[in-house]
């Protein structure tokens, strides 16, 4: 017998995804979950710094008969996320689901790094976040009387691995999520985060990456096996279904098992 907990409730509703584009025809983990929902009937207004990154993902959508805008943005600015928020409503009638998604590295200790270089990753990988979520929430309440969030973190987050400052930022993207949770559990809002384990994405690639390293990194994985951006999608998609209900303020981890092994080499990054 089939009830209404058997909807995963996707279709018809609205995402916005920030660092939606990914480089060429590569799949991050922002362009992922933009597919995925728009094969499950979510229309998904797509935002990047990169216009162009963002309108091939909205093509990619569009090839398979999905809805979905593009709009360059640039979420460290306040005006850029406020501006986002209204378009993503004026273009689709409202607004149910929000993925924090874009994130930069930086790696060096403390010593290495500089206090500009902390304020930039701080400002791109939490303070966006923050911003977007300020405009995203209230719409939300207005245009669909609730809705759901999820902000991207890292498992640098719970094992540092020499990124100091993505590290950092990455446990500030846990706390704010929980403390989001907490607040906004009373306007029907869930929020919770991903912690990526060494997924290959366009981010990793494009730094250029020997098949040593990249072998090193699925070696790193209890199941032997390379994460891509299909798998954070996945976890996104799942995040915002109804099937996931009754779960807020959560840290889930898709890394493959990474965590769960000592760490052994220097080339598993994430
Ligand atoms: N790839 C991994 O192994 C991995 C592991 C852990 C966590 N993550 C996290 O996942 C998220 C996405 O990673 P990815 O690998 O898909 O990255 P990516 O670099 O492939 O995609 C991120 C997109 O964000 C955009 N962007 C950057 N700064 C922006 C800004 N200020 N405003 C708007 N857009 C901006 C970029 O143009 C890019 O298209 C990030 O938060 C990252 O920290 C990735």
């Amino acid at each position: 017998m089939k009830g209404p907990e058997d909807d995963e409730g996707l279709a018809g509703k609205v995402a916005l995804i920030s660092g939606g584009g990914a480089a060429g025809d590569g799949i991050g983990n922002g362009r992922a979950a933009a597919i995925l929902l728009a094969r499950a009937g979510t229309k998904v207004m797509v935002a990047d710094r990169d216009l162009k990154l963002a309108e091939r993902t909205v093509e990619m959508i569009r090839e398979e008969g999905g809805t979905s805008a593009a709009i360059a943005s640039d979420v460290t600015d306040e005006d850029d996320c406020r501006k986002l928020v209204e378009a993503t409503v004026s273009q689709f009638g409202r607004l149910d689901f929000l993925d924090n998604n874009v994130g930069i590295g930086s790696r060096g200790s403390v010593v290495d790094e500089k206090a500009e270089q902390y304020r930039k990753v701080m400002q791109v990988n939490v303070e966006s976040m923050f911003l977007l979520s300020k405009y995203a929430i209230p719409a939300m309440v207005r245009t669909a009387g609730g809705g759901a969030i999820v902000n991207i973190s890292s498992i640098s987050a719970l094992r540092p691995r020499g990124l100091t400052i993505y590290t950092t930022s990455k446990a500030a993207v846990i706390g704010l999520t929980r403390a989001m949770a907490v607040d906004h559990g009373r306007d029907n809002i869930r929020v919770n985060c991903i912690c990526p384990g060494p997924m290959y994405t366009p981010m990793v690639y494009a730094r250029g990456m020997s098949d040593q390293a990249r072998a090193n990194r699925t070696r790193a994985s209890v199941l032997k096996t390379e994460g891509t951006g299909w798998d954070i999608g996945q976890a996104v998609k799942f995040l915002f279904s109804q099937y996931a209900r009754y779960i807020t303020g959560q840290v889930l981890v898709v890394d493959g098992g990474v965590t769960l092994q000592a760490p052994e080499r220097e080339s598993e990054e994430h």
